[in-house]
C-alpha cells in the first residue's frame, strides 16, 4: 500500500471511530481485487478476530473482515467466509441469528466456514470439522462443499467476563494459545484457490 493511502485509511478509521455505532469493516486494501471478499467472525475475547485477519492476509488482504456484532449488509459482496469462536459446542447466538436471518443472501455466496476452538487443548481433526462445521454452520447456513476448517484457539483470563472466568478458575484452566498464523494464511489461500 502506498504510505499516502495508508494514512488516508487511517484517517478514514479514525472517523469510523467517531460514528461508532455504524457498521465499519477492517477495510484494509494492501492489494487492489476486482472480487469483493467479506470475511464475517463472531468472537468473545478476539480469536476469531484475528482468525479473520488472518485469513484475510492469507488471500493477500483482500477481504473486508466484519465482527458480526456490526450486524453488517453483505449483499454487495461476491465471496464471503463464515466463521467463529465456539462456546458449549456452537458459535454465538449472534452469529447464529445473523445467519438465520441473511440465509438468502448468503446462499451463494459462503466460500469457506472456520471455527476456532479449545477442543480440550486437543489437536482438531476431522471429528471437529464434522461436528461444528458440518453438523452445525452448514445447517444454519444451507450451504455445502466449501472448504471448511477447526482451528485450535486460546484463553485470555484477564478478558473473560467474571462468570466464565470464576468457572475457568474452578476448573483450573490456565492460559493458553494454540493458534498458528500461518495454519490461517494457508487456508486463506485455499479458500481462494478454490473459487478460481
Ligand atoms: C466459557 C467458554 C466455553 C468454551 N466452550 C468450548 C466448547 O464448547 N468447545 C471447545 O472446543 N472450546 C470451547 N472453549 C474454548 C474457546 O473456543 C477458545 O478458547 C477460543 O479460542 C475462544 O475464542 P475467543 O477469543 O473469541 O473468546 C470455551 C471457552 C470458554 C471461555
Amino acid at each position: 500500500m502506498e504510505r499516502r493511502d495508508f494514512i488516508k485509511a487511517g484517517v478514514i478509521g479514525l472517523g469510523a471511530m467517531a460514528i461508532a455505532d455504524t457498521a465499519t469493516a477492517l477495510q484494509f486494501y494492501p492489494k487492489k481485487s476486482d472480487k469483493k471478499w467479506a470475511v464475517i467472525y463472531n468472537t468473545w475475547c478476539g480469536s476469531s478476530r484475528d482468525a479473520g485477519v488472518w485469513i484475510s492476509e492469507g488471500m493477500g488482504g483482500i477481504a473486508d473482515v466484519f465482527d458480526v456484532r456490526e450486524n453488517p449488509d453483505l449483499s454487495a459482496y461476491d465471496h464471503i467466509v463464515v466463521g467463529g469462536s465456539i462456546r458449549s459446542n456452537t458459535v454465538s447466538k449472534e452469529m447464529q441469528d445473523y445467519l438465520t436471518k441473511n440465509r438468502d443472501i448468503l446462499k451463494d455466496k459462503v466460500r469457506g466456514f472456520f471455527c476456532v476452538q479449545g477442543n480440550r487443548k486437543q489437536p482438531t481433526g476431522p471429528e471437529n470439522v464434522k461436528q461444528l462445521i458440518d453438523g452445525h454452520l452448514s445447517v444454519i447456513t444451507g450451504v455445502t462443499g466449501v472448504p471448511g476448517r477447526c482451528f485450535n484457539g486460546r484463553i485470555t483470563l484477564n478478558l473473560l467476563e467474571p462468570n466464565e472466568f470464576k468457572m475457568m478458575s474452578e476448573m483450573k484452566m490456565d492460559e493458553y494459545d494454540y493458534m498458528k498464523r500461518v495454519d490461517f494464511l494457508e487456508f486463506g489461500k485455499e479458500i481462494l484457490a478454490s473459487v478460481k
